[in-house]
């Protein structure tokens, strides 16, 4: 079933568990639909109050704010606490570590089972010291930049927080990005220091990262030094001696104090870069009170954290997800949390169940695509394992279609657990849709209500008209600013503007399509711009479409989603050469390198159609419309004989330069020529 079919039909509802409130399970924070209205209502009508309140309670400042809010997306100057003062990694470490040393702040799960460890809070503290000290060493100041480049061990969060301790601003490339994709970054933000590994470990292949990393840096003169840490020791990696140092080397010469420094609420936490419509990245920035107390208040509430839990979310540090919800708000809570090296088949498709009964999680979170690659699998691999650790399973990255919900409710959740579809992007910092475990019921395929201080509209996308009531569809913009929304767009602040406030005057705009159904619940629809989400990761067509146009035999190129049942959206590339004669099967799979190089490989096009024109207007605008038809198979060869059909299907075409074009396509696809 579609989404459009879910929402039109009448959903069915599942309310919050029963058990929650027999006394079994921890009674949750936000336990009756009336009290989230309560709080919600509260909370837009007077955040002041709502988040003055929540930020006292749930963080520690070293100086209290008198300012709560100021400022909005018109001007685009948001701010949050403004005259107040904290330190991230005092709130998400020390607090802790005095409190409770010995509780277990890390759950490292190793590529191979068996071989992973625990950190308690007074290791994470010493080595985030140690760390910290490293840095300055090297001469990191407040406000200076650092790559990480790594992959999912716990020396990422190390770093992560050694930045935040002494006030340097991370910014974190997924491991998974190519040579290329890291060197545009460093140098976009001007990076300092590089913290990499030897190699990363994901599903007992190795990757190379330090080998990446070099090739990265030969055009990166802003990089002074590269801290390397010994992940596997399997090869001997190139050294560029005074410039690269081991980590063990480095902290095993540290002491594990380093006073934290004392931060402005406003002072940039990290950036973090993501895809947007255009072919260059931009570095999303996020703010120390704001984003820290966003990521703190909904992972509490949302996945109802009690002092015992233990978290699992299954993303990578590399993206916002890992930021968030893997370190920030879990330790931010002083809650145990999972960092996990490996994929969800590696070595079996049983390796999510089993790490769930290892270590007893109390929550799961995860993304739609591993959930229906894991259900094609079988269920055989899950019913041996007894999941009654679990209380809330999460959902997070692309809708999820409903028979993957009841799957996941069903099979995972044994019908005992809340399922939280949790809608939100690398600019919001944290969960904005979502439902809560005690409070709201679910419909599968709906990220339900608003969270806390998220004051949404749905805007009809021509006029920019707010559509009020409910059964309306449209654009998902937001009304006014709340903590953890992003504060600008690294060293472009009018390219800030531009992409989310400028679209819809007064209004921040999501870039998602979205339907309010008759109870007030929110259906995300996808992106409405030129963002696809393959299993969960964000792309850009014109991004791939720069990578592919810089390759030599390649004309021009046009980039389109389509739907896939496992990935969610897949890509398709079309392309123009510029030598007609040229052998398609060998340009084919240089374009598939090309994107590999120039992205990573997680950006490899389902398909490469190449053919001699692209769809153009007579004034040279590429007719992607008709693409992402002819590419999902909307249109086939049957059409082609039915020119009233065609027209049905693909809408005017009198626009089009060369109409013959249309045919030609739909038979490339279709593999006929
Ligand atoms: C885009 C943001 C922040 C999570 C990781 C992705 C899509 C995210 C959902 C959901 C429907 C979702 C949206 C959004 N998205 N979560 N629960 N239901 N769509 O972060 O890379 O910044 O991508 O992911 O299209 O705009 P991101």
């Amino acid at each position: 079933m579609s989404i459009e079919e879910a929402v039109t039909e009448s959903a069915p509802i599942f309310p919050p568990p029963e058990r929650f409130q027999q006394g079994e399970v921890p009674v949750p924070h936000i336990n009756s639909l009336e009290q989230y209205k309560e709080l919600h209502e509260e909370s837009v009508k007077n955040p002041t109050a709502f988040w003055g309140r929540v930020a006292k309670e749930l963080l520690h400042w070293y100086r209290p704010f008198t300012q709560v809010n100021y400022g909005g997306f018109v001007d685009g100057d948001v701010q949050w606490f403004s005259d107040g003062q904290l330190n991230v990694a005092y709130n998400c470490v020390d607090r802790h570590a005095f409190a409770n040393p010995d509780k277990v702040a890390i759950i490292w799960e190793s590529d191979e089972p068996g071989q992973g460890e625990k950190i308690t809070y007074r290791q994470l503290y010493q080595e985030v010291g140690k760390f910290a000290n490293v840095l300055k060493k090297y001469k990191v100041r407040k406000g200076d930049t650092v790559c990480i480049y790594m992959p999912m061990v716990p020396e990422a969060a190390y770093a992560m927080l050694a930045c935040a301790r002494i006030g340097a601003v991370h910014s974190v490339v997924f491991a998974g990005f190519s040579a290329d994709a890291l060197r545009d970054r460093i140098q976009d933000a001007g990076c300092k220091i590089l913290v990499t590994a030897d190699q990363g470990k994901r599903g007992g292949k190795s990757i190379g990262l330090k080998v990446i990393a070099d090739q990265a840096l030969a055009d990166c003169p802003s990089i002074e030094k590269v801290i390397v840490y010994q992940r596997t020791g399997d090869i001997s990696v190139p050294f560029s001696s005074p410039r690269d140092v081991w980590w063990h080397e480095e902290v095993d010469n540290q002491s594990p104090v380093c006073p934290a420094e004392t931060m402005n609420a406003e002072d940039p936490l990290f950036m973090l870069y993501t895809s947007g419509s255009t072919g260059k990245p931009k570095g999303v920035v996020h703010t120390t009170a704001g984003y820290l107390l966003g990521a703190t208040a909904t992972v509490k509430y949302i996945f109802d954290l009690h002092e015992n839990d233990r978290f699992g979310c299954m993303a990578d540090v590399g993206w916002i997800t890992g930021h968030s919800y893997i370190v920030y708000g879990p330790l931010s809570n002083g809650i145990t949390t999972v960092i996990f090296e490996s994929i969800p088949t590696y070595p079996t498709p049983s390796r999510y169940w089993q790490l769930i009964d290892d270590h007893q999680l109390t929550q799961f979170y995860t993304a739609p695509t591993a959930i229906r690659a894991l259900r094609r699998l079988g269920d055989e691999h899950v019913e041996p394992y007894k999941l009654d650790s679990l209380r809330v399973l999460g959902s997070v990255g692309e809708p999820i279609n409903p028979e993957a919900w009841l799957w996941y409710h069903k099979v995972i959740g044994r019908e005992r657990c809340a399922i939280v579809d949790t809608y939100w992007q690398t600019e919001t910092g944290s969960i904005i849709v979502t439902p809560l475990p005690g409070a709201i019921a679910t419909k599968p395929g709906s990220a339900t209500l608003p969270f806390f201080g998220i004051d949404l509209a749905v805007l009809d996308p021509t006029t920019g008209q707010e559509l009020l009531g409910n059964d309306v569809t449209g654009v998902l913009a937001i009304r006014q600013p709340f903590p953890s929304i992003a504060r600008t767009v690294y060293d472009n602040h009018i390219r800030y503007l531009d992409t989310y406030m400028k679209p819809y005057h007064k209004y921040y705009f999501t870039g998602d399509g979205v339907t309010r159904d008759a109870d007030g619940y929110y259906w995300i629809r996808g992106r409405v711009d030129d963002v696809i989400n393959v299993s969960g990761h964000r792309l850009s067509t014109a991004e791939i479409e720069s990578a592919l146009i810089l390759h030599p035999a390649c004309a021009e190129a046009a980039v389109v989603g389509i739907n896939d049942d496992v990935t969610g959206q897949a890509i398709v590339c079309f392309a123009s050469l510029k030598s007609h004669h040229a052998d398609e099967t060998a340009i084919t799979k240089a374009f598939v390198a090309q994107i590999r190089t120039h992205i990573g490989p997680f950006a490899t096009p389902k398909r490469i159609v190449i053919t001699p024109e692209l769809p153009k207007t007579r004034s040279g605008k590429i007719m992607r419309r008709i693409l992402r038809k002819v590419a999902g198979q909307e249109v086939t060869l049957a059409d082609l004989e039915d020119e009233d059909g065609l027209r049905n299907k693909l809408g005017d075409l009198s626009t089009l330069a060369d109409p013959s074009i249309v045919p030609t396509l739909i038979k490339k696809v279709a593999g006929r020529q």
